[in-house]
């Protein structure tokens, strides 16, 4: 049973509270159907978001059992399920995968068989099994909708909260929808209660709700409805309720609500009986069955005449409602979910056909413009050794020679490892700057059912690690295959290696906190590029910075500590010759290694930080 006492949602606007949701008091039993109708912006998601919990109430309170959910926590996540207003799945996943991956997520199943079977009822129940090979980007609106609420249903919520599921459908569609509602409304002691703007098919619904302005106009039976408001028909509801102020519509409301209740409550009463003979019918049919199986599946929703098995009532926190409820269905583990999310997103990127050829691309372009401009550089060294003979001023000459050689390789050299390292940040911030914004969505919903940031932290460290470890040992060695660097030994090469690959792990961790901080991925993309871009001049390795700007911003640089760890790295000798020509003093080697241990560690801070903030905007 779910009971909303006086609940309200309030903005602040221009100093003063403003109620959306105004004082919405309603009850409505176990196996219950509710419209919200009502008015464009009349506020039906509004109170369907501070049910869900996704508006935290002004005032008022929302009983679940007959418990007071500011006293025993909000609901489980397995026992809440909210299709929003637009539908979010990944369009590369098939329907099957989608819902699988649902499943997967939000309930822990003890066998391949058992999960199998969950998924086989959601797409049976939702009439998705014939899409079940079809990817979501190419489904059609209504189909779309249903694959939203398929993925609610894999973890058999008590309260489903449907948000204009039926809206740009055609009528016949439109009824599927309803139907299949109201069947699910039949099973499970659930509560559904569906948002919708159309006043078709009204009679499948228990109660109908009509908003106005946040007030309740009317809360009863559908047969009722044009009683209420004295119209012919429904669609003369919305002109009327505009006829006189919602506080008016409230209270007389109010005065006459008792009658309607009781209605309500008869029609339920009735229905439970009903429902109860028929399942003492079935009771000697399904005992042999119970023992069998504890899946907890969906049943088929139209008609008490259910085949499934019901799961074993467990007892809840109160039972005054119907004596007996279904058992929650357990979350998955952390690692669980974590191994789920990373599968997935392998898969998502292996199915990203322009996301391959772009980072293949890159992969091999990025080093060979490294190694074109490094073959300009005359590479060896050139010794004082060579100014032995000769007369003074042929002498002279020579060393003048050997300097301005050993000067530009230096630079030269300094500027090819630096080149490394641009290439490396621009890659950086290309696999991640989207990855938490373009799909914020979905990660909203899927922390609302339950999947923990930690997991989800974890799939994308995971998966960014990949795409870095391929990224930056490419670099690295297949430039110094074309053109081994001089006086790169074994040991130094791979201390080069290692902090390319830091960097490009530094910038790809930043980007991805900029990315889970930011509310759109064109906002996490133009910041990211940003951040690349002040790599380069603020690293002081191509212009030299004013001393006090250079100790300022040096820390920040993740470029710059990759860049002089790496040349440090090289032999002594060309370290000179580099040392030379470079007026940037060099920090050790163990010091560019903790210092970019500590940008990579930020970024992953800041993106779980970015994760578990809350940022539902539908
Ligand atoms: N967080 C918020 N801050 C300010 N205004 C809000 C907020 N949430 C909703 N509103 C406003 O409250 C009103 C009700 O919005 P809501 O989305 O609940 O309407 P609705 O009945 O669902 O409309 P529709 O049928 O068009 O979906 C609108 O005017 C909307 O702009
Ligand atoms: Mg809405």
């Amino acid at each position: 049973m779910l009971e909303l006492n006086d609940l309200c949602f309030s903005i602040n606007k221009d100093g003063n509270s403003v109620n959306l949701v105004d004082k919405v008091s309603i009850t409505l039993p176990s196996n219950h159907f509710m419209a919200i109708v009502g008015p464009s912006g009349c506020g039906k998601t509004t109170l369907l978001r501070t049910i869900a919990g996704l508006n935290a109430e002004s005032a008022g309170s929302i009983h679940w059992d007959g418990n007071n959910l500011d006293e025993v926590g909000d609901f489980e996540p397995q026992e809440l399920g909210y299709v929003p207003q637009f539908s979010i799945a990944y369009e590369e996943l098939t329907v099957d995968e989608a819902i699988e991956s649902a499943t997967k997520l939000r309930v822990k199943t003890h066998s391949s068989a058992e999960l199998n079977q969950r998924i086989d009822n959601v797409l049976e129940v939702t009439g998705l099994t014939a899409l079940a090979d079809r990817f979501v980007k190419v489904l059609s609106g209504g189909q779309k909708r249903r694959l939203g609420l398929a993925m609610e249903l894999v973890s058999d919520p008590r309260l489903l909260l449907c948000d204009e599921v039926t809206s740009g459908l055609d009528p016949r569609s439109e009824r599927e929808i309803v139907r299949l509602l109201h069947g699910l409304s039949r099973s499970d002691d659930r509560v559904i209660i569906s948002v919708t703007h159309s006043l078709a098919h009204l009679e499948l619904y228990d109660s109908i709700l009509v908003l106005h302005e946040g007030r309740v106009a009317y809360h009863g039976p559908p047969s009722q409805l044009t009683h209420y408001f004295s119209v012919d028909d429904t669609e003369e509801i919305y002109p009327r309720l505009s006829s006189q102020e919602s506080s008016i519509w409230q209270s007389s409301w109010m005065k006459h609500r008792g009658i309607y209740y009781d209605q309500i409550a008869q029609a339920s009463s009735e229905r439970a009986q009903e429902a109860m003979s028929a399942n003492t019918e079935q009771a000697s049919v399904a005992s042999l069955e119970d023992d069998l199986d504890d899946t907890g599946l969906i049943e088929e929703s139209s008609s008490t005449e259910s085949d499934q098995p019901r799961r074993k009532p467990k007892p809840k926190k109160n039972q005054e409602d119907t004596g007996e409820k279904k058992t929650l269905v357990e979350l998955p583990g952390v690692f669980s979910q974590f191994s789920t999310l990373l599968a997935r997103r392998f898969k998502i990127f292996s199915r990203d056909k322009g996301q391959i050829i772009l980072q293949l691309a890159v992969l091999l372009i990025f080093p060979a413009l490294v190694t074109i401009f490094a073959g300009q550089a005359d590479k060896s060294p050139r010794k004082l050794t060579e100014v032995t003979d000769g007369n003074i001023q042929e002498n002279l000459a020579l060393i003048g020679d050997l300097t301005a050689h050993n000067g530009y390789l230096g630079s030269a050299l300094a500027g090819i490892v630096m080149f490394q390292i641009v290439l490396l940040c621009l890659m950086g911030s290309n696999n991640s700057a989207r990855e938490v914004a373009g799909e914020r969505p979905i990660w909203e919903k899927e922390k609302f059912g339950g999947v923990s940031p930690l997991a989800y932290l974890g799939s994308k460290v995971c998966f960014m690690a990949f795409l870095i470890i391929i990224q930056s040992l490419v670099m690295a060695f297949s430039v110094n295959l074309a053109w081994p660097f001089p006086g790169e030994s074994s040991s130094s090469l791979l201390t080069h290696a290692l902090l390319l690959t830091m960097v490009n792990s530094a910038i790809t961790f930043i980007c991805l906190g900029v990315s889970s901080m930011m509310k759109t991925a064109e906002q996490a993309s133009l910041l990211s590029i940003y951040i690349v871009g002040f790599q380069l001049p603020l690293s002081g390795a191509v212009l030299a910075l004013p001393k006090w700007l250079e100790h300022f911003s040096q820390p920040f640089i993740a470029a710059y500590w990759s860049w002089s760890g790496s040349i440090r790295s090289m032999e002594d000798g060309q370290k000179q010759v580099i040392g030379r020509v470079i007026s940037t003093d060099f920090n050790s080697i163990q010091m560019s290694f903790i210092v970019l241990s500590i940008h990579i560690l930020i970024g992953i801070v800041i993106t779980y930080i970015g994760m578990k903030k809350h940022r539902w905007e539908h």
